[in-house]
């Protein structure tokens, strides 16, 4: 099956909401049409509701950088599933290695989460990867098919029709190196038979899994060339607009 490429954007902790209507000014100015590939962008959520209104008819997806599993509630400084979608976004990246990182995520609020988003109509895109100390201790695939069987725990192919999974090393995010493409294509290969054996060949074949870490104009290409590699989450490289325009149409 041939998969659309996503070509995202990860804004992370970066731009106001002048800021964030001043990059799609540029951006959406000067996109070319988008033969057969997709482009998305998470900002943060002071800026999702600027975001969607910017991009205006533009073929760009605006994501949450996060969610929480419940719809609303007392979670002091959380923002559910239902609220991003209402500002128009589309999509919402769950389990960033650095919200695995610093604020506690777990595979089983990855879980969680996937199912808000999912039950919202937001496209998942599903974080995993490993650090360099687990990769440089062999444990890298292990640590993977962990991070894919707590996420994907309970879900039947027909609910996960539109998940996307990113993988992103650790040790390549804004570090400037990044995975050789015989690298990520190992892994890439690696993530899509796991989908295969435990939940559905159907959907392994369709599944979108995108690359992230020290993504950049110069580099996209020979990635986005190998076989398994649908895509690219990009973080620094995509504060720019002619950078990430570069990006998306490499
Ligand atoms: P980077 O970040 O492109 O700045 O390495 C990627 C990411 O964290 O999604």
């Amino acid at each position: 099956m041939t998969r659309k490429k996503l070509m995202a954007g990860n804004w992370k902790m970066f731009k106001t909401n002048a800021e964030t209507r001043a990059f799609f000014g540029a951006f959406t100015a000067g996109l070319a049409p988008l033969n057969n590939r997709e482009a998305a962008i998470g900002v943060p959520a002071t800026a999702l509701e600027a975001a969607a209104v910017a991009v205006g008819q533009a073929p760009v997806m605006i994501a949450a950088q996060n969610i929480h599993w419940q719809e609303e509630g007392a979670f002091t400084g959380e923002i559910s599933a239902p609220m991003v979608a209402a500002t128009g976004a589309k999509m919402a990246i769950i389990g960033h290695s650095e919200r695995r990182q610093f604020f506690g995520d777990t595979d089983e609020w990855v879980n969680k989460k996937i199912g808000a988003a999912l039950k919202h109509k937001l496209i998942p895109v599903m974080c995993v990867g490993e650090s360099l100390a687990e990769r440089e201790g062999g444990q890298a695939f292990k640590v993977l098919e962990t991070q894919l069987a707590g996420g994907l725990k309970g879900f039947s192919a027909a609910d996960l029709g539109t998940l996307v999974i990113a993988y992103e090393p650790v040790w390549a995010i804004g570090t400037g190196k990044t995975a050789t493409p015989e690298q990520a294509q190992e892994v890439h290969a690696f993530i899509r038979k796991w989908v295969k054996d435990h939940v559905d060949a159907g959907l392994a074949d369709g599944l979108r899994i995108l690359y992230g870490g020290s993504v950049k104009p110069d580099n996209v290409a020979q990635l986005m060339g190998q076989p398994d590699i649908d895509g690219a989450l990009v973080g620094g490289a995509s504060l720019d607009p002619a950078s990430f325009l570069k990006i998306v149409n490499y």
